[in-house]
């Protein structure tokens, strides 16, 4: 991750109850961790890397309150949020998922959600290979995530000029997955898409943050912190990526869920 996604993380609340949890319903958050439930192993842990907040976990956890879920994230501070909001996780670790503080054989499964296009590629290597340290036999690495071609191909081309300078989000398409999921022995067993009808618009989405409509504009700035926006405000490159969270908001509509198995 880089520094100024670092900081952003760090010093933002945003996993508590924005992009993930405002967007993604609670209805969709549970059609997701139903579909991931049936895919668990009953007798270990799973770990849940890139936590954030959390809010995955505690889905799994309230379908089966005897699940043990050990929350990971990079950041103290988020690491923190999902403690405080997910005070039933068995554990919450500060740790990078590039080296997962976790001794081999330990986990069922890892989850990964809303975050892989944070690593490059040569990290999501890493990550594979240290996901397959830490998981037994028969675990599965779980995914979810907005893949290339699903997020629109304007869409995306306007997010990663949006990104360019930062060179910070990688939306990935499958195969760039699968490759680098590869290098940990780990081999594509279910890509589905999850459609979100219930997404929401902008408006609608502040209205139920902040009590009151809010321009796209004026959602980011809340968001993100202004130090962190400032840096950005005047680049054509953040107007596109203004555009591009807009339209993730209001008009894409599908998800994937990815699963891996050994072997
Ligand atoms: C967009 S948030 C997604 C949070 C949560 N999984 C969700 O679905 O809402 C990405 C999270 O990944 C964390 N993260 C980024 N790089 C990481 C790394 N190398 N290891 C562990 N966590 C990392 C960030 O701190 C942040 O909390």
């Amino acid at each position: 991750m880089d520094s100024v996604t670092r900081e952003f993380f760090e010093r933002s609340d945003f996993n508590k109850s924005t992009l993930t949890n405002g967007a993604i319903t609670p209805q969709t958050q549970y059609d997701i961790a139903k579909r991931i439930d049936a895919i668990l192993s009953d007798k270990r842990p799973f770990l849940e890397t890139c936590c954030g907040g959390g809010w995955l976990s505690a889905r799994l956890c309230e379908l089966n309150p005897r699940r043990i879920a050990i929350l990971m994230d990079v950041s103290v501070h988020q690491a923190r949020l999902a403690r405080t909001l997910h005070p039933m996780s068995r554990a919450v670790l500060v740790g990078d998922a590039t080296n997962i503080p976790l001794r081999a054989d330990t986990v069922g499964a890892v989850l990964c959600s809303f975050a892989v296009h944070l690593f490059t590629r040569e990290q999501l290597r890493e990550v594979a290979l240290q996901t397959s340290r830490v998981c037994a036999d028969e675990s599965a690495v779980v995914i979810i995530t907005f893949l290339k071609p699903d997020i629109g191909q304007s869409l995306f081309d306007q997010f990663v000029e949006g990104y360019a300078d930062a060179d910070r989000a990688r939306y990935f398409d499958f195969d760039e997955i699968s490759q680098a999921l590869a290098f940990g022995g780990w081999s594509p067993v279910v890509s589905e898409r999850i459609h979100f009808d219930d997404s929401i618009t902008v408006r609608d989405f502040c209205e139920m943050l902040y009590s009151r409509p809010f321009s796209t504009f004026q959602l980011l700035r809340q968001l993100n912190g202004e130090e962190w926006l400032s840096a950005q405000i005047e680049s054509a490159a953040n107007r596109a990526r203004l555009c591009t969270h807009d339209g993730i908001l209001r008009n894409e509509r599908a998800l994937s869920l990815l699963v891996f198995r050994k072997g």
